[in-house]
């Protein structure tokens, strides 16, 4: 018996070992209403982003989480199918302390939105977890961020030469369906000589998913890359994760000083994503039926990438948008083209006419290139820029016969040197073709056009 010599507090205190330890109340919640995919419960609070169990008719529980509230009215989404779920079924939020695998045996795996194996190797080891990171948790001081100075090879000869991009770089790669998005990020996938890759497929075919990593990828690609997946068929939220998680992998490598390529098919899909969630909850269309909370979640994902403090590693990113029907001015990929460092084009017209990959390079523009590349270089891919230019602007007077040559000077040299530059731009899916040769072939045309310079790979 404890000493009556105690205060009350201290004598309170030792009497506790007696008793039974208190048990925590569980808090839960009913199912009110299900629209479409919103689930609408009440009875109990949550914060927003707070994870949610809701039994379904056969005790199964179904993963949802908090998106929204009205009043004492909580709207929760679904991970996966909400098939079974009835109305009043049990509500119960979870802890959101939730971690995730992410660790050096990633490397090699395909995994879902949720971080586990989709792949036929077995579950991954889980020695190293990390608690879930929203943007704002890993948001860099942008004072503290290692600048963009040194060239990353992406093994494509057009992008090395004529678009060169920079390690910590974010860029976006816009085309129409079908004009070969996927398969130019499979061949950077392939080529890239960035330590890590991760990619992110997020609602795109299912079918890709399969091609991409036995075709694209291969074994050989595999072996230092992660694969985070999350078709067209699963739930907003799930795509939405997977865009997340992709990004934490990212940065994972990132901090451990290595060099990531981030590559996100397709950001346009994300935004739907968001958009689905958003209207679903009843927040008002804005732009081109994306509400405006859309706007404002895109650079919080694209920020995440780019270059981490002086002394780590760096994320060069490429996100695909598409351009729906050939258009530019899209929302999404107007609101990209302003919060990236540059983008690539492919032109559908060139695409059609089989040149691949159909990087239009006219329209196409790295905004770091200044600071990574020398002046030489950079006059070189100006002036191959201008000779293209030329070209096309006379490209119907030349094929109806009417431009007589020797009436201007620039566009018959344009017409002298179109097929070399086409040529240029060509490569197969199958050939890498790194910085050194991409600048030497370059050299080897622009040589006889621009003041001779031996030009540097990087500053
Ligand atoms: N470098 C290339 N060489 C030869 N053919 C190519 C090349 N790139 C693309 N193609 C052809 O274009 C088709 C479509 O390419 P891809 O799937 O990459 O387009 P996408 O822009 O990703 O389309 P979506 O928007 O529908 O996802 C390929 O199936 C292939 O036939
Ligand atoms: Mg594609």
């Amino acid at each position: 018996m404890p000493s009556t010599d105690l205060s009350l507090s201290e004598r309170l205190k030792s009497y506790q070992s007696f008793t039974a330890p208190a048990v925590e109340p569980v808090v839960e919640g009913r199912l009110l209403r299900v629209i479409g995919l919103t689930m609408e419960a009440v009875g109990f609070h949550a914060a927003i982003g707070c994870p949610c169990s809701v039994i379904d008719d056969h005790g199964e529980e179904l993963e949802a989480e908090v998106v929204g509230f009205s009043g004492d009215k909580l709207f929760l989404m679904p991970v996966k199918s909400i098939q079974g779920v009835r109305s009043g079924a049990r509500v119960i939020p979870q802890k959101t302390d939730k971690k995730l695998i992410i660790n050096q045996h990633l490397l090699g795996r395909v995994i879902d939105g949720l971080g586990q194996p989709i792949d036929d190797l077995g579950s991954i080891p889980n020695d190293d977890l990390a608690p879930i990171k929203s943007a704002e948790q890993t948001r860099i001081n942008p004072l503290q961020r290692a600048p963009i100075v040194e060239v990353l090879d992406v093994g494509i000869r057009a992008i090395n030469a004529l678009i060169p991009v920079g390690k910590g770089q974010r860029l976006g790669l816009f085309a129409g369906s079908g004009v070969g998005k996927s398969v130019l990020l499979g061949m950077m996938t392939r080529f890239t000589t960035a330590d890590v890759v991760v990619v992110g497929l997020i609602g795109e075919r299912g079918r890709e998913v399969k091609e991409f990593i036995e075709h694209s990828l291969g074994e050989e690609g595999l072996k230092r890359a992660v694969v985070v997946a999350s078709p067209a068929d699963e739930s907003p939220l799930m795509r939405l994760r997977a865009s997340q998680l992709a990004s934490q992998i990212a940065e994972y490598y990132r901090d451990q000083g290595k060099d990531v390529l981030l590559l996100m098919d397709s950001l346009t899909r994300y935004a739907q994503a968001q958009r689905e969630i958003a209207l679903a909850i009843g927040e008002p269309p804005a732009t081109k039926g994306y509400p405006p909370s859309v706007f404002a979640k895109l650079p919080q994902l694209v920020e995440r990438a780019g270059n981490g403090k002086v002394g780590s590693g760096s994320i060069t990113a490429f996100y695909t948008v598409l351009t729906e029907g050939d258009d530019l001015q899209d929302p999404i990929a107007d609101s990209a083209r302003a919060i990236l460092d540059g983008h690539v084009v492919l032109s559908r017209q060139l695409a059609e006419s089989g040149i691949y990959p159909a990087i239009d390079v006219e329209m196409s523009i790295s905004r770091v290139m200044t600071s990574i590349v020398d002046k030489t270089h950079i006059k070189w891919l100006q002036r191959f820029k201008q000779l293209l230019a030329n070209y096309y602007k006379n490209r119907d007077l030349i094929n109806i016969g009417a431009y007589i040559k020797g009436s201007d000077n620039e566009v018959d040299l344009a017409l002298e040197y179109f097929p070399r530059l086409q040529q240029f731009i060509q490569q197969d899916i199958s050939d890498a073709v790194y910085c050194d040769v991409s600048l030497l072939e370059l050299r080897s045309i622009m040589d006889a056009l621009c003041v001779p310079e031996k030009p540097a790979a990087s500053k």
